[in-house]
């Protein structure tokens, strides 16, 4: 499994160009693609990290770590996720680190998601979406996805995230109209942001394998 994460986050390298400031997503699949850019790191600019695991390795590699105001608009945004459907629509999040990922996958041209061949799947909700909240509102949030959704929320009690925010996980969902969702349940006040990437799916995937597979 993990050799595929590294196939798929090594592949990723073939998108970045020289000068660039990249947009650097989180997780273990991301890692081996931190791994690669580190080994390149004479030829971009900089990055924009998506969380502070990922700016820990970004810095440990001698990769400059730029804000995202300073940075501007990304031409390229790199990133894992938990599920990908036919339209390269999303679950992220597992990593609890879905806000800035949102932010930095809507501030670039193009976003390539990285991924094993197990994070496929015809209809997106087996993964149980996460959600960030407002910690006042947690209780609040779940009320009103359970009647909206009728799947169950569970608070990851213990998670904190990179915002000082924490996260239900929704399970038992089956996700037939993942922007309708999104959508939705970004309304209900004391949402941070939904693990949906529905509205900005990926543009590229690459599927770790040998050789890795390119949609
Ligand atoms: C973090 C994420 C990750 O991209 C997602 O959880 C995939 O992680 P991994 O590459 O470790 O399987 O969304 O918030």
């Amino acid at each position: 499994m993990s050799e595929a994460k590294r196939l798929a986050g090594e592949k990723a390298i073939d998108y970045v160009e020289d000068g660039m400031i990249v947009g650097v997503g989180t997780g273990s699949t991301v890692a081996y693609f931190i791994d690669a850019l580190g080994r390149i790191r004479d030829r971009i600019a900089g990055a924009v990290s998506s969380s502070e695991q990922s700016t820990t390795r970004l810095k440990a590699l001698g990769i400059e770590v730029l804000d995202a105001n300073a940075a501007g608009p990304l031409k390229l945004y790199v990133d894992g996720a938990d599920e990908c459907d036919p339209h390269k629509r999303l679950i992220k999040g597992g990593g609890a680190a879905l806000t800035r990922e949102k932010i930095i996958a809507e501030a670039a041209d193009t976003f390539v998601c990285i991924v094993d061949p197990a994070k496929q799947v015809p209809v997106l909700g087996r993964f149980p979406l996460p959600v960030e909240v407002i910690p006042m509102a947690r209780s609040l949030v779940a009320r009103r996805i359970l009647a909206l959704t009728g799947g169950q929320p569970v608070w990851r009690d213990g998670v904190v995230t990179d915002n000082g925010n924490w996260i239900l996980d929704v399970h038992n969902l089956s996700i037939t109209d993942p922007v309708g969702m999104e959508t939705e349940l970004n309304q209900i006040p004391g949402v941070v942001s939904v693990g949906l990437f529905a509205r900005r799916p990926a543009d590229i995937v690459i599927i770790g394998g040998e050789p890795p597979k390119v949609l």
